[in-house]
């Protein structure tokens, strides 16, 4: 592509002579530089540049650390791990070859509340940002920034960095702009109230404002976003979505929560995509959504005409579901707003809308704490996410699981979860495809015996019960009565036999 390609995207003449190849912006980059880019989830990543960099990286050997919104598409992650040139990363991430690389010591990664990373990146927790790749759709008169599919942590990285190299790419519409909604608030003490009242407020610009001078070069690309298709919707889904319909109409039943419900906040992954779907379904009506990733499941939901506003910060939708919203932009484009994922994961807002947060455990334990994130304790599956963000500040938290994993080798409620990302304080009502236990007012022994019988396994029910009889007699029936050998003996067992039944 050359910069007739892009000229009706650059409004800003002054910037036309920085456009250059990904050859040349890569070049740019120095070993060992911590690098900001925009993207979350495999949306609005920077594609060409990326690919640049890890040819130059597998002729001069050199590594960089690279800093993102959460995950974003191979063309970064694993790119520059396949080149062996990633030193450090953070704050989520989803690829398989990364993964591996960080679980085998070959990458550093630093798993982080996502509402976290900008005011971290403010104060300099992880040193200077030496450059900012930035995906946009357009640059506007003045030299601001239109980001596309995602907005994650850019404005931070794009203000922060020491120099910006901007990907224009044609293959995202044009008609995103003024979906976005920028607004960085100050670091403390000088931070002010954030004004977001409902999920659809707007209260900051619809591009990142930049300093034009810090903008080194102008890439034009038309790589696509590599987004992934979801599993088919299966009987568990279903019936984990049916169970929360039931429990949320007898809140509504009960005065604790209006006939629209509150804002809703759904998590990554097959599950919650699924739930969010079976809410078309449901009687609700005049939805609004308060969330980080918005997927296919509430495109359904506008289309349904239940679902009034949806706040987000990316737009991660299957490859279909991308199709499917370029094709009907122009509405949805009406009912979504992208923001910074510092607001749209920040606790001050998820605690006055009152939002009620939905995600999903690897594994939990008798008592209610959950581990989203280590596989049997010790390998990193993606990364905490903003699970944590809206989990401890919602005002409803629910987990939803599978009661079991692996062909039914493994219960994903165990007595003791192996890795603690959200407590027994966090969490209000726990889903799997048996039921619901709803633990809200219930004491450590009260909650285990609710979770026990109402969502575990039948194969594992009485193995559990058993070890809890048990723990509290030997225990004195303490206040969370625990026999810490025998609970990790279940990891053992898996290990060494395949199944964590006796
Ligand atoms: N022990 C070991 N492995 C387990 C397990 C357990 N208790 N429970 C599930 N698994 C495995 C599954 O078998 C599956 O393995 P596979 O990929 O080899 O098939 C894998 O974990 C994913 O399980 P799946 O049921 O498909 O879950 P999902 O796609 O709904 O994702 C999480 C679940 C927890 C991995 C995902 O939600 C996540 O990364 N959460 C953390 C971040 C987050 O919540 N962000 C949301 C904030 S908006």
């Amino acid at each position: 592509m050359d910069i007739n390609d892009i000229r009706d995207r650059i409004r800003c003449e002054a910037l036309l002579g920085k456009v250059m190849t990904a050859e040349e912006a890569a070049a740019m980059i120095n070993p060992n530089d911590h690098i900001g880019i925009s993207g979350f989830t495999p949306s609005g990543y920077p594609k060409a540049v990326p690919l640049a960099l890890e040819q130059r990286i597998r002729e001069e050997h050199f590594k960089i650390d690279l800093w993102t919104g959460a995950s974003v598409g191979p063309e970064a992650d694993q790119s520059l791990v396949e080149c062996d040139g990633m030193n450090r990363r953070f704050p989520y991430q989803t690829n398989s070859v990364l993964r591996k690389a960080i679980n085998s010591g070959k990458v550093h990664y630093i798993d982080m509340h996502l509402s976290h990373v900008a005011q971290q990146v403010r104060t300099g927790f992880f040193g200077e940002l030496d450059v900012a790749i930035i995906e946009v759709c357009a640059i506007t008169e003045d030299g601001n920034l239109v980001p596309t599919t995602a907005l994650g942590n850019s404005p931070v990285y794009a203000t922060q960095a020491k120099k910006i190299i901007v990907e224009v790419n044609t293959s995202q519409p044009l008609e995103l702009e003024g979906m976005h909604d920028i607004y960085q608030p100050a670091n403390p003490p000088h931070r002010k109230p954030i004004p977001i009242e409902a999920a659809g407020d707007r209260i900051g610009t619809t591009y990142i404002e930049v300093d034009t001078d810090k903008i080194v070069a102008i890439v034009p690309t038309d790589i696509t976003d590599k987004t992934r298709p979801f599993a088919p919707i299966g009987d568990d889904a279903r019936a984990m979505s049916g169970h929360l319909i039931e429990f949320l109409s007898n809140e509504i039943k009960q005065g604790r929560l209006p006939e629209s419900l509150l804002p809703l906040q759904s998590g990554v992954g097959n599950v919650a995509n699924a739930v969010i779907s079976g809410l078309v379904d449901s009687p609700y009506e005049n939805l609004t959504v308060y969330t980080e990733v918005i997927q296919d499941g509430m495109f359904d939901l506008i289309d349904a005409g239940k679902l009034l506003m949806a706040s987000g910060t990316s737009l991660s939708p299957s490859p279909d579901g991308l199709k499917r919203f370029y094709a009907g932009i122009k509405d949805y484009r009406d009912k979504i707003v992208l923001r910074p994922q510092e607001i749209s994961n920040n606790p001050e807002v998820i605690r006055r809308l009152g939002v009620i947060a939905m995600n999903t455990a690897l594994e939990m334990d008798i008592y209610g704490n959950v581990n989203s994130t280590h596989v049997t304790g010790t390998k990193m599956m993606n990364g905490i996410g903003g699970s944590g963000d809206f989990a401890r500040n919602g005002s409803l938290s629910i987990f939803f699981t599978n009661s079991v994993a692996k062909g039914g080798d493994i219960s994903c409620i165990v007595p003791f979860a192996s890795h603690i990302d959200h407590s027994e304080h966090d969490v209000h009502v726990y889903v799997s495809e048996l039921g619901v236990a709803d633990v809200r007012g219930l004491s450590p022994k009260e909650r285990a015996r609710v979770i026990i019988n109402n969502i575990v396994h039948p194969d594992y029910r009485d193995m559990l019960l058993d070890y809890l009889k048990r723990a509290e007699q030997k225990c004195g029936f303490s206040q969370t009565p625990h026999m810490l050998d025998e609970a990790m003996e279940w990891y053992t067992r898996f290990n060494e036999t395949g199944s964590m039944k006796k």
